[in-house]
């Protein structure tokens, strides 16, 4: 946490965003004035919601099913990142650059709050996969990631604790959704939650073909859901970012041992239940139930 910092807007402080402290206000200048094109596709979510899994939904429905490019490319490639080069640092000098020569269709994701994203997004209008998830499957499915990934040492308890009080990085989580949320009947965006494409995937992935004006046979779809199925998605070494953790904690001086934490780890709805204390569960119940919420008749799901 201590090398975090909230980046707020100037005319509007209660519209922040909790960042690393290496990303420069001119990384955000410079994403701000990036060039978005009428058939970028963006998939945007707070972390640990189901980024990986909806790219790559997203990505097989946009490329006519192309199982061949997907088994041989790694997903970071195919759907890069907005906001940096696949690790924590800032952004890398010509990372906008980078993204202006994919070839298009261009496949880019976010964790960006909607105050921090291209200003020609709502002026361009490209398709917006926006993905959500209940906070405490979300939280620990989180704390895992930091204490795997960026060696945090500390509690649950003080995690879960920074994480109900939106010191977390990409917080704070319900007003990241609340603002996607209000704008989910815009024709260009499609609001998703993770909840729903665990208990019937074959329904968000017609739900997502249709909004990409796609369309596959029956016979297509239900191999496109064995692909997008946990157990695949767990065993796909150009998904499921095994390679991406091993070199990231090797290069911060740890040791990654798959048999301890995977990226693809339970794709539980409801795991929370076995992970958090009463007080955690508490704490993130509260901070799940934000007042605002009701005006805008917007619910997690469990
Ligand atoms: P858990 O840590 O709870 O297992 P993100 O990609 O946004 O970082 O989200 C990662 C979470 O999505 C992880 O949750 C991961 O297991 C889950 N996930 C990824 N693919 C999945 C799939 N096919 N089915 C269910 N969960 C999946």
């Amino acid at each position: 946490i201590a090398d975090l910092v909230k980046i707020s807007l100037k005319d509007d402080p209660s519209k922040f965003c909790v960042m690393p402290r290496k990303f420069t206000e001119k990384d955000l200048e410079k994403i701000k004035n990036m060039e978005i094109f009428e058939d970028d596709i963006f998939v945007i979510t707070f972390p640990k919601c189901g980024t990986t899994w909806t790219e790559e939904m997203a990505w097989m429905l946009n490329n006519d099913l192309d199982y061949e490019t997907s088994m041989n490319v790694k997903l970071t490639e195919r759907f890069p990142f907005l906001e940096w080069g696949g690790i924590i640092q800032h952004l890398d000098v010509d990372r906008i650059e980078t993204l202006k020569k994919l070839p298009r269709p261009r496949h880019i994701n976010t964790h960006l709050p909607i105050f921090l994203l291209p200003d020609q997004l709502w002026t361009v209008k490209p398709k917006i996969i926006y993905v959500t998830r209940n906070p405490k499957d979300a939280a620990v499915s989180w704390f895992h990631h930091h204490r795997h990934f960026h060696q945090y040492q500390g509690t649950k308890e003080d995690f879960m604790e920074a994480f109900s009080k939106d010191l977390m990085f990409f917080s704070p989580m319900n007003r990241h959704v609340l603002d996607f949320f209000k704008i989910r009947d815009e024709p260009n965006i499609l609001f998703l939650f993770f909840e729903d494409m665990k208990r019937n995937l074959e329904q968000e992935v017609r739900k997502t073909m249709k909004f990409l004006n796609k369309n596959y046979s029956q016979d297509q779809i239900d191999k496109l859901c064995i692909h997008l199925s946990f157990d695949s998605i767990k065993k796909n070494k150009t998904v499921n970012k095994n390679e991406e953790l091993e070199s990231f904690v090797t290069s911060v001086g740890g040791k990654y041992d798959p048999n301890v934490y995977t990226f693809i780890r339970k794709g539980q709805v409801g795991g929370y239940k076995e992970e958090l204390s009463i007080k955690e569960n508490e704490m993130l119940d509260q901070y799940g139930k934000d007042p605002e919420f009701k005006d805008f008749g917007f619910e997690y799901k469990f």
